[in-house]
């Protein structure tokens, strides 16, 4: 019963994160989120990579010390193979080769989005895990996903966006309201006061599991474009009205298609992750329908449902148990499935 201490290490997008785990438990959860990308109203590629250049080490040296751990005693170090921006990938990957292998320890490669799924896993005061089999709903400014989940790493997609995540028709859509990037927090707050039936935007029509958010930025778009026109000071008058329809559309939409999900499948047990969990329309949904429509929901911890490192160390554990490695020559990979 040796304790396992397993470094978990991220960077697939605009994140740098290093997070310490033992044994199911998180130990220290460490985020550098980069500010940069704010002005220019989306993450820039370029600029992610360099950040993370200039991250990892600290973020890793934090991570380690907030455990109170040294490096020494970590039996392998984890890190995400992909998806995601090719440059900020190989930034995460190159450090935890050249980590594993000063300290000749086995390196483990993780999916980002299994990890955001698995995430369900890390052991948490008054958390009750999924059981088998589950559906998963991913839903953060680069995914939008329904997956089906037999076992640690029996997945399979069964729905997805052809277009925009649902994380970006939110902050495009807070955009066109003249929000700071990123808007979606902004729009759920202001929602929270508004009228959801205040106005109607049509949902987006695609396979009865996948997802379709361009045209509702378009709508969205024009609609303001077309009641701003005769009063200049439509927007401000009726941010809250706007933004709780914007968020009653998204919610229903998301809603529907979890329904059907969960009629096809027979599934009732249901699962949430990504950082548009947190939104306060979807909890509340997803509370309903426990008490509705007999569902069992989870929601993790809002720190393990944005982009972060404890997932990736979750799954480095699990894998770990399994023996499960991977080679020192593995890849970075921009696209990627389970
Ligand atoms: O998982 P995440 O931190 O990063 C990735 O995109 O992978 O998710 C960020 C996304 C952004 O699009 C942000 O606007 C959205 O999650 N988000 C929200 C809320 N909090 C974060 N969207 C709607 N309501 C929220 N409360
Ligand atoms: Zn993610």
């Amino acid at each position: 019963n040796e304790p396992i201490y397993i470094l978990g290490i991220e960077s697939s997008c605009d994140d740098t994160a290093a997070a310490v785990i033992l044994n199911g438990r998180i130990l220290s959860n460490v985020v550098a989120s980069q500010k940069i990308h704010e002005e220019y109203g989306g993450v820039v590629p370029e600029l992610a990579s360099r950040a993370h250049q200039q991250n990892i080490v600290p973020v890793v040296d934090q991570a380690l010390t907030k455990a109170g751990i040294s490096k020494r005693q970590l039996s392998a170090v984890a890190f995400t193979r992909g998806p995601g921006l090719m440059g900020a990938l190989l930034v995460g990957s190159s450090f935890a080769k050249s980590l594993a292998m000063g300290l000749d320890i086995p390196l483990i490669e993780v999916n980002h989005m299994q990890a955001h799924i698995l995430a369900h896993f890390i052991e948490e005061k008054n958390q009750s895990k999924p059981n088998f089999p589950f559906i998963a709903l991913t839903i953060s400014g680069g995914h939008t996903q329904i997956v089906k989940v037999s076992d640690y790493f029996k997945m399979e997609i069964i729905g997805q966006t052809i277009d925009d995540a649902v994380g970006e028709a939110f902050d495009k859509s807070a955009k066109i309201l003249g929000l700071p990037y990123p808007g979606g927090p902004l729009i759920d707050q202001y929602a929270q006061k508004g009228n959801p039936k205040a106005y109607s935007f049509t949902k987006p029509k695609v396979g009865d599991l996948d997802f379709s958010f361009s045209g509702l930025k378009t709508a969205i778009l024009y609609f303001v474009q077309n009641n701003t026109k005769t009063n200049p000071n439509f927007i401000k008058e009726n941010m809250e009205d706007i933004c709780a329809s914007i968020q009653f559309t998204i919610v229903d939409y998301l809603m529907d298609k979890l329904k059907n999900a969960v009629q096809e499948t027979g599934i009732k047990e249901v699962a949430i992750g990504g950082g548009v969990s947190a939104n306060s329309g979807i909890r509340n949904a997803l509370k309903n329908a426990e008490k509705n429509l007999g569902w069992k929901t989870h929601i993790p911890k809002f720190e393990y449902c944005t982009d972060n490192a404890a997932m990736i160390a979750i799954v480095g554990e699990l894998k770990y148990r399994q023996k499960d490695f991977s080679e020192m020559n593995v890849s970075s990979k921009a696209r990627m499935t389970f």
